[in-house]
């Protein structure tokens, strides 16, 4: 497991204009935490998740590590970057070997992919698409776990069946998790801590513990008087109408 830590983190984007996207960002994220990093489109949750993940060295500030650098980082963005002309198994064993099949086939299993194991990426749909990612993501065992959006589009039933799938899996094995989601409830039911980038400064504006114990019923009315909090502070956090649901893809 490992913590990290952000000290004025700093991203100018040149074009179209010049623009901070990111103008001082301080975060600390302890060993084995699981933070969520919420707030609508466009605040930098991407930019800032990129940067911790390692493929954007256009930054200015430090990140230090604590307990020292991840050993095995893991991510799921929000393009899932299948190989286009690999099955999905083949995919999962690329990155794990192939002596993780029996895990493989179990973690497709789980993102309810079974059946799927000899698809092309291109032959399923977006959602499905993500939950391969998801998959190949747990499958390495990370100390590290980024997640950019990994259950947006797929339907309601669906996507609470993963974010259980998500939730046992942090409490067995405990990696540090940044999941960056639009879905304040989401973010609530999951997180240990919820932190809110502001709007158009590009800094941290919120940041929220969650005390609710584990494992977390989602019908819990403490989440719903969380939530409600959280969007009294920022009701730019509120999910736009017609983005909840929305191409919904599940089969
Ligand atoms: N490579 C880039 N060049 C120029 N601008 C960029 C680049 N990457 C991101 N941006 C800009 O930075 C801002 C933040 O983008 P980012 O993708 O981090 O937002 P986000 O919070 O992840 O949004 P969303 O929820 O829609 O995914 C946006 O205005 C975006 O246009
Ligand atoms: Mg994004």
């Amino acid at each position: 497991m490992i913590g990290l830590a952000l000290q004025g983190i700093r991203r100018r984007f040149a074009a179209p204009v010049p623009r901070d996207v990111l103008d001082g960002v301080d975060l600390s994220i302890g060993a084995g935490e699981f933070v969520a990093l919420a707030g609508p489109s466009g605040r930098g949750k991407t930019t800032l998740l990129r940067i911790i993940g390692g493929l954007d060295s256009g930054y200015q500030g430090r990140i230090d590590w604590p307990d020292g650098p991840p050993r095995r980082r893991a991510a799921v963005f929000q393009d899932p970057r299948l190989v286009p002309w690999l099955g999905l198994l083949d995919n999962l064993l690329l990155v794990a070997g192939r002596a993780a099949e029996p895990e493989a086939r179990d973690l497709l299993a789980a993102v309810e992919l079974e059946g799927r194991e000899d698809a092309w990426p291109g032959q399923l749909s977006g959602g499905m698409q993500r939950r391969a990612a998801l998959a190949r993501a747990l499958l390495v065992e990370p100390d590290l776990l980024l997640l950019d959006e990994p259950l947006v589009s797929l339907d309601h039933a669906l996507a609470g069946r993963m974010r259980a799938l998500l939730a046992e899996y942090w409490r067995r094995h405990r990696p540090t998790v940044l999941l960056v989601t639009h879905d304040l409830r989401e973010a609530v039911t999951l997180a240990d801590r919820v932190v809110v980038l502001a709007e158009g400064v590009g800094r941290v504006s919120l940041q929220r513990g969650i005390e609710l114990p584990h494992p977390r019923d989602p019908a819990d009315p403490r989440i719903d008087a969380i939530v409600d909090a959280l969007l009294r502070f920022d009701p730019g956090l509120a999910v736009p109408a017609g983005k909840e649901g929305e191409a919904a893809d599940s089969i």
